[in-house]
């Protein structure tokens, strides 16, 4: 079930981000970049708050939240993916399309947004090819927690 996230979920989120990084994105970056990449520690706090301020949508099944989507408005028109992980249990099952499709609709419904703009891992750059956004840009790299990540900027009209 795909559904608004809730205090209780932040343990879970956490867990499904690290569990993302290292046996999904690990397909399309170095084992250094992977292991900088998912060094951050277990914050309740950062997710209450940003649940809050943003609009974060979770997949939950069996009582168990599996992943996450976490968007939010950066300006009058335009709208921001700003993260969007899914564990490895359940990824490739069609759960992240229909996440996206949620997403886009929260979006649409506002009126006033008239385009999503994300900044892709390689991971995911086909993920949102597919859903019909557009590369807006080179490759470039992105300072993560004390790394860098290689990213592609991507963006779609609504
Ligand atoms: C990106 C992500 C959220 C997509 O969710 P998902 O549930 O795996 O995607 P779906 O199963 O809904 O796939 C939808 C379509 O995209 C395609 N797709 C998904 N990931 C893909 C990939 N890495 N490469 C090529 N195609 C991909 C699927 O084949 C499917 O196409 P189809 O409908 O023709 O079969 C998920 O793969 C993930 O968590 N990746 C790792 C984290 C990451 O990189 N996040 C992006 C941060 S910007």
């Amino acid at each position: 079930m795909i559904r608004l996230a809730k205090e209780k979920d932040t343990k879970d989120i956490w867990e499904a981000h690290i569990a993302s990084i290292r046996e999904v994105c690990s397909e399309d970056y170095s084992n250094e970049q992977i292991a900088g990449w998912s060094s951050f520690s277990y914050s309740h706090e950062h997710w209450v708050k940003t649940m809050k301020k943003d609009h974060v949508l979770v997949y939950e099944k069996n009582d168990k939240v599996h992943g996450f989507c976490h968007s939010g408005i950066i300006d009058d028109s335009t709208a921001e993916i700003y993260g969007f992980y899914l564990s490895p249990l359940v990824v490739g099952k069609g759960v992240g399309m229909e996440m996206l499709s949620s997403t886009l609709k929260y979006f649409k419904d506002l009126n006033n947004i008239s385009k999503v703009k994300l900044i892709a891992t390689r991971t995911a750059k086909s993920f949102y090819e597919k859903a019909g956004f557009i590369v807006t840009g080179p490759e470039f790299q992105e300072p993560t927690r004390g790394i860098m990540l290689e990213c592609i900027p991507m963006e779609l009209a609504l």
